[in-house]
């Protein structure tokens, strides 16, 4: 593969439909007014059905594996070659934007396309990975954990609202939860491509199209739930309710605090329950989510741990109980080195100047990276607004990203044949 390959490509063209691809998927959605697509809904089951389309006119051999992640291999110049893999995310989060996670599978497919049927000397297996954000079972990365080997038990048994469990929903879908290993990574791997917008600001105030990811934050999920007694509104005197919900209130103005008094510390409330739930009843019991996001593990920690014990002595001094349940310590990650390296010198050849920079946002390659040399392009996102659907991003970054994509594939082609 040399560079005339790079040169024969429209790659406006093909970051036009990209992007075309991107807006039909957001359609595909659980509610009509905007896009949202939780773990193997039934809205699923039409990306899966569009993509494996695409997919499979490449030539593209396509399955879903037991964990709902949708693959397809597209085959080396030998029948044992070993895979990279390029993906992304197919879930979203309530009201989601056309371009987290969606847009790094189109790229995926536009990558393959660009090669118009030539092969590399490694496969490329397409990922599209069934679950990213951790919405409804409030725990994320189901799809990359099973591919890691760490779908676990406990995992599979965690039940969303509804009461349906992680393995209930695989079955509803018409996968075996009981072949879940089967969906772990064999040693044949090169390594793992993502592509994804920045969810940021920090390309667009530097007015670089793209960015090369050194390492992604680790970021920890823990939900609390306080109990109290609910009463009568009208009958209960202020001086004598044990109020679940004002118990919690007083806990988010904490969290949002300490998130404002630490250096580098992000820290969101971003779901509140509270039950009975009815304007004239004292909520009884608030189940509230937390997300904690640092670069540094320590100071990620030890914020979780303050905020474990204001909940304590918020509740002590309401007469409440508290309670919580850690879902997620992913701890922060590098990125492959040789890969970010590679990638760097790919974004230069399209005459662009790659920025290194951390990523504040969760990924699919910080789970991968536990097993296969990992990295990560983004792209410049407008205006930094993500998870809203005024998320975007500009065709000519898409191009940019083509292009990148297709110098890389060119340069690990080359270093493949000199090893
Ligand atoms: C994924 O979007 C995350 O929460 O970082
Ligand atoms: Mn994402
Ligand atoms: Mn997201």
């Amino acid at each position: 593969m040399g560079n005339s390959t790079i040169n024969t490509v429209d790659v406006l063209g093909c970051a036009q439909e990209v992007i075309a691809r991107c807006k039909k998927l957001a359609a595909f959605s659980e509610d009509l007014s905007g896009t949202t697509r939780l773990f193997l809904c039934p809205a699923m089951r039409e990306v899966h059905r569009e993509i494996s389309a695409w997919m499979k006119s490449l030539g593209v051999e396509v399955r879903t594996d037991a964990a709902g992640n949708l693959r397809g291999l597209y085959p080396g110049e030998r029948g044992n070659a070993p895979a990279l893999l390029i993906g992304s995310h197919l879930d979203t989060v309530p009201n989601a934007g056309a371009y987290d996670g969606v847009l790094g599978v189109a790229m995926a497919i536009a990558l393959l396309q660009a090669l118009q049927g030539q092969k590399l000397p490694f496969g490329i297996e397409v990922i599209g990975f069934s679950e990213e954000e951790g919405v409804r079972f409030g725990t994320p990365f189901i799809g990359s954990r099973a591919l890691v080997g760490r779908l676990d038990e406990a995992l599979l048994d965690r039940r969303d609202r509804q009461g349906i469990s992680v393995r209930e929903a695989i079955e509803d879908f018409g996968l075996d939860s009981a072949e879940i290993a089967q969906a772990a990574l064999t040693s044949n791997v090169l390594g793992y491509l993502e592509f994804h917008i920045e969810q940021g600001p920090v390309l667009e105030s530097l007015g670089l199209p793209l960015g090369v990811v050194e390492s992604i934050a680790g970021q920890s999920r823990v939900e609390f739930t306080f109990s109290g007694q609910s009463n009568h509104a009208g009958t209960t005197p202020m001086n004598l309710r044990r109020d679940a919900l004002a118990a919690a209130a007083e806990w988010v103005v904490a969290v949002e605090k300490l998130g404002q008094n630490t250096p580098g510390l992000v820290a969101t409330v971003g779901a509140i329950e509270a039950k009975p739930g009815a304007a004239n009843v004292v909520a009884g019991e608030t189940r509230v989510t937390l997300d904690v996001r640092h670069g540094s593990d320590s100071a990620r920690e030890q914020a979780v741990r303050e905020l474990m014990r204001q909940a304590e002595a918020i509740s002590s001094h309401r007469s409440l109980q508290v309670r919580h349940k850690i879902l997620l310590e992913q701890k922060s990650v590098a990125m492959d080195p040789l890969l970010a390296g590679e990638i760097e010198k790919a974004i230069q050849k399209t005459g662009c100047k790659p920025h290194r920079m951390v990523s504040g946002a969760g990924h699919d390659a910080m789970v991968l990276a536990e097993k296969v040399p990992a990295a990560m392009v983004f792209l410049r996102t407008p205006g930094g607004i993500s998870h809203d659907p005024a998320e975007s991003v500009a065709v000519e970054d898409v191009a940019k990203a083509i292009e990148c994509g297709l110098h890389l594939l060119n340069q690990l082609a080359s270093n493949f044949a000199r090893n």
